[in-house]
């Protein structure tokens, strides 16, 4: 008995060292097995319990038990030290190299120049409208009083759909205006910014698809002062406050009268020009009204559309509207 409990300590000790000893987790997987595996050293000594008188076991279970537990718990502080030491990375960190930096996306010159014309408008009560891209002859024309020989109907500037019904790609967002006004009663006041295509070969000015804003203003007793006002309020907002507008006589099937808004600004003067042509606009024409069923003795109203590309051009000096179609980001981090 005296031999056996003399025994416990040294293979307790030595397993200790052993386990402690361990280097990686696969040895002390190993070191484990030597020890309190089922061959190892220290289940070897307690299978000698068995040979021992049986009034000595109960003292000598109690001291091999102790061992055990003791043993099996500096195994476990051992596994996690070496898990712990595996999760740390193998170089050293250096805290005095630059950061990574993380390329920040961000909108497009187009949609920054969207954004600040709606904002402007809703400044002063107009809601964003919609409407489909995919148009037909009625609300593209018809329905804005463009006769069907008017040059803006020739094949040549728009694109018709292979299918029935003669579906075109809306030329205009002037369709928007007679969706809206068949879908709600007056007043109006809405904007639609929103993507138009024409059959133009694509050069430094032209694209086939381009982008236009479209708004509509309709209650009683509106006039041509309230839509130069609105106009001249935006184009300050857009183009700073130096800014000034003209309109001049035009022609358009939908308005009437009918305007072009021409502005000019230290950044016009700075391309060496005096005017830019820059919008359309008018008062809305009577047959308009009579198209949507709203009477025209009672309803007033004004609507104007200019495209955002040509906007965003003079605002940020671009020279080839090209460069907003292609996507390289050379061109898309200036903004
Ligand atoms: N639809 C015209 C165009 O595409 C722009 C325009 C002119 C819109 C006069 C209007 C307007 O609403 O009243 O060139």
């Amino acid at each position: 008995m005296a031999s056996f409990l003399e025994q416990i300590e040294p293979l307790k000790q030595s397993a200790l060292a052993d386990l402690q000893a361990a280097a990686d987790l696969a040895a002390l997987e190993q070191a484990k097995g030597r020890w309190i595996g089922p061959q190892g050293q220290f289940t070897g000594l307690m299978k000698q319990m068995g040979t021992l008188p049986k009034e000595d076991r109960p003292a000598a279970g109690k001291a091999i038990n102790a061992a055990k537990v003791e043993l099996e718990a500096a195994l476990a502080a051992r596994r996690d030290a070496l898990e712990r030491q595996a999760a740390l990375p193998k170089e050293p960190t250096d805290f005095t190299l630059p950061g990574r930096r993380r390329p920040l996306g961000r909108l497009h010159p187009l949609t920054q120049v969207t954004e600040a014309i709606v904002r402007s408008f809703r400044k002063l009560g107009f809601v964003v409208a919609d409407g489909p891209e995919i148009e037909d002859e009625y609300h593209c024309f018809d329905a804005l009083n463009t006769p069907a020989d008017h040059p803006a109907r020739d094949t040549q500037d728009t694109f018709y759909l292979d299918a029935p019904g003669r579906p075109l790609l809306r030329t205009h967002t002037s369709s928007v205006q007679i969706r809206v006004m068949e879908k709600q009663q007056p007043p109006v006041r809405i904007i639609v910014p929103g993507r138009v295509y024409r059959r133009d070969n694509a050069d430094a000015t032209h694209n086939p698809t381009f982008h236009q804003v479209e708004g509509l203003y309709v209650d009683r007793g509106v006039t041509v002062g309230d839509l130069k006002g609105t106009v001249e309020f935006v184009f300050k907002e857009l183009m700073g406050p130096e800014t000034t507008i003209r309109f001049r006589p035009h022609y358009f099937s939908y308005t009437e009268p009918s305007f072009e808004i021409d502005f000019s600004s230290p950044l016009v003067k700075k391309m060496g020009k005096e005017w830019l042509e820059i919008a359309g606009c008018g008062m809305v024409h009577p047959q308009v009204f009579e198209n949507v069923g709203w009477d025209p003795e009672v309803w007033t109203g004004w609507a104007f559309g200019f495209g955002i590309e040509r906007i965003a051009m003079i605002r940020y000096g671009i020279t080839d509207i090209r460069l907003f179609y292609e996507n390289d980001v050379r061109f898309l981090r200036q903004f």
